[in-house]
């Protein structure tokens, strides 16, 4: 009998201990639950067909972008708080490099050899793999995310989940990331950052189209007034301040961020700028400075290359959308041009030819 009683409270122990806990895990599911609107933007491409139109567009920017553009910030940041601050260095910076197994050799052995070479404490390299021979050459520096090596929506969602996190538990002031056909030049992106406030929310990149996304506003309003923002395209690089980067943590941290891209159905990039322009109300900051393979970068006037805080190339369907750069290497030893670049920042470097 006595046996019986103990057994009953266990029961009711165990039973009460669970319903605690599955109390508890809904709470913060239900805080947050009605600020999701549901899914709404079926965007399995939406986002990314913009693409194309900045590929039309070139490297122009519409007039309205101009206040919105670094050039005032310059100005505020010259006389505001950042004035007695320490100037940035890179190592201020954590700089993002996403890849994927299929691109170990081919892609990123170009930009190991070539700007991550000067900044290789503060690049990861986000993969998923567990590539022995990559390790071997960045330690850990290499992040392996588990993520799927598929070309999928929430694959790529996957890793900016793992991006963000990793850069929150560092300390640094600075969340850029990369592709892994991005030329980074780290002395403009540096030049770039320490016209803003490290500490002021700053969200900066290329825009994807040449307006905003529009999807209809459930999240503060009622689901009848439309809710737009602007998002900075991944392929081309972007920055976002650290102080910016905590604001995002109920939609972004640890999980969360994956959660949200599937609720509002967007890819990687299009949801940091739902998140940051959408749910902060913070606005983006527009430049023109990055660069993707989508755009026409045969445009890019010659005398411009240098001050370009990233460049790219064109994938295997476009390989002649490179910058025109003269010299160097030819075409044939260098179809990225990133080589020729490097050896125009860095003319020092060993296999650079040096000049005559
Ligand atoms: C999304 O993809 C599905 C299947 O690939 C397609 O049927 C649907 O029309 C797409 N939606 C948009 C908005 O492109
Ligand atoms: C942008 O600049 C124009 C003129 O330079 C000005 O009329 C307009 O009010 C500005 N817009 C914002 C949002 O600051
Ligand atoms: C910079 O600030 C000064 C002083 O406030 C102002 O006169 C000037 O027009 C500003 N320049 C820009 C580009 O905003
Ligand atoms: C990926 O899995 C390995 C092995 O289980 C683990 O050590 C590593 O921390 C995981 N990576 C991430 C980003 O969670
Ligand atoms: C990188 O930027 C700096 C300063 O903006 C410039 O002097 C340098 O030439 C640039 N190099 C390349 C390769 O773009």
């Amino acid at each position: 009998m006595k046996i019986s009683c103990v057994g009953l409270t266990k029961i009711c122990f165990v039973l009460s201990v669970s319903l605690c806990v599955v109390f508890f895990l809904f709470i913060p599911w239900m805080k947050h639950g009605s600020l999701y609107p549901p899914p709404l933007l079926e965007c399995n491409g939406t986002c990314r067909s913009g693409h194309l139109e900045s590929l039309l567009e070139g490297t122009r920017l519409p007039p309205q972008r101009h206040n919105r553009s670094v050039a005032g910030w310059k100005n505020y940041s010259a006389q505001g708080a950042g004035q007695s601050e320490e100037p940035l260095q890179i190592e201020d910076v954590f700089i993002a490099v996403k890849t994927t197994k299929k691109y170990h050799s081919s892609r990123l052995d170009l930009l190991l050899q070539t700007w991550i070479s000067h900044a290789k404490e503060q690049t990861f390299i986000f993969t998923d793999w567990e590539d022995q021979e990559l390790r071997q050459k960045v330690g850990n520096q290499m992040v392996n995310t588990n993520c799927s090596a598929v070309h999928t929506r929430q694959a790529l969602c996957c890793k900016m989940a793992v991006e963000y996190d990793k850069f929150v538990q560092s300390t640094k002031k600075w969340f850029c990331h990369m592709d892994d056909d991005n030329y980074l030049n780290l002395s403009a992106l540096l030049n770039l950052l320490s016209a803003f406030p490290h500490n002021a929310d700053i969200y900066v990149g290329r825009p994807s189209l040449d307006h905003p996304v529009e999807t209809l506003d459930r999240v503060k309003g009622d689901g009848s007034a439309s809710l737009k923002f602007w998002f900075a395209t991944g392929g081309a690089g972007f920055c976002i301040s650290r102080g910016l980067a905590l604001k995002m943590s109920p939609w972004a941290s640890m999980g969360n961020f994956i959660s949200t891209a599937e609720k509002v159905r967007l890819p990687d990039d299009c949801t940091i700028g739902y998140i940051i322009e959408g749910l902060l109300e913070v606005r983006m900051q527009h430049s023109n400075l990055f660069h993707s393979h989508l755009e026409n970068l045969h445009r890019l006037p010659q005398s411009t290359l240098l001050q370009q805080v990233t460049l790219s190339y064109g994938g295997p369907e476009n390989r002649r959308n490179v910058v025109r750069i003269p010299g160097v290497f030819s075409l044939e030893q260098d179809p990225s041009r990133f080589r020729s670049l490097h050896c125009l920042l860095y003319p020092e470097v060993s296999w650079c030819p040096s000049k005559k």
